[in-house]
């Protein structure tokens, strides 16, 4: 599974690639506003930590102003990956940009018949938003499983992007379905380390280790 994170914080998104962890980023437009500053200049700069990558999604709504906006993202780095939002203008915009050859992410995507849609417009990515639907009362991973059944079916090559993770169960389970990748906030994604019998262990190992008085290096 590919870990993506979830922020426009360079100074998160720093640290967890330094860490040897990131395969990506995915922002948002709310994610840019929290970040306070200007798209262009943030991304650029999350383009220059990561390799893989880097979802900026358009905020046109209709089919030209898409690809207006898809254009000038593109030219912000090679990593960038157009996120566009599962409409027909969306899906319209996805087809054209991947039959340019361009990294596509359909986002906002909460039923298994949108992710077969993107899937046929091409999709690189597919965001179905867990978390969003767990809030609704209705059971998120399970979309996750729906669309891994359909691609598949089919042999879609566009890659499941698990997306509004709020949990470290979140992650489990959708790897355990066989997402391709989930997309994780920075405090989840360190919070997938922990584990208090690790915790215990190494305390009890250092307290041993320290009655021996001896010095590795
Ligand atoms: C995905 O690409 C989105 O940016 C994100 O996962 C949305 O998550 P949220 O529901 O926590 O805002």
């Amino acid at each position: 599974m590919k870990f993506f994170v979830d922020t426009a914080d360079v100074k998160e998104i720093r640290e967890l690639n330094d860490l040897g962890l990131l395969d990506g980023v995915t922002t948002n437009p709310s994610l840019v506003a929290k970040s306070g500053r200007s798209i262009l200049e943030v991304t650029k700069e999350i383009c220059d930590i990561v390799s893989g990558p880097v979802s900026a999604e358009v905020t046109a709504l209709d089919y030209d102003g898409m690809m207006k906006e898809a254009a000038v993202l593109s030219k912000i780095a090679d990593n960038i990956c157009i996120k566009v939002p599962l409409t027909l203008d969306g899906l319209k915009a996805c087809k054209a940009l991947t039959s340019d050859g361009r990294k596509v992410n359909v986002t906002l995507c909460f039923s298994a018949t949108q992710a077969l849609l993107a899937a046929k417009a091409g999709a690189t990515f597919i965001s179905p938003f867990i978390g969003r639907i767990d809030d609704m009362g209705v059971n998120g991973m399970e979309l996750i499983a729906e669309i891994r059944t359909i691609y598949d079916n089919y042999d879609f090559r566009t890659e499941i992007l698990a997306a509004s993770i709020r949990t470290v169960n979140h992650v489990k389970e959708a790897a355990l379905i066989g997402a391709d990748v989930a997309t994780v906030p920075p405090a989840t994604l360190k919070a997938l380390v922990k584990h208090p019998l690790t915790d215990k262990g190494l305390d009890a190992f250092l307290a041993d280790w320290a009655k021996t008085g001896q010095k590795i290096a």
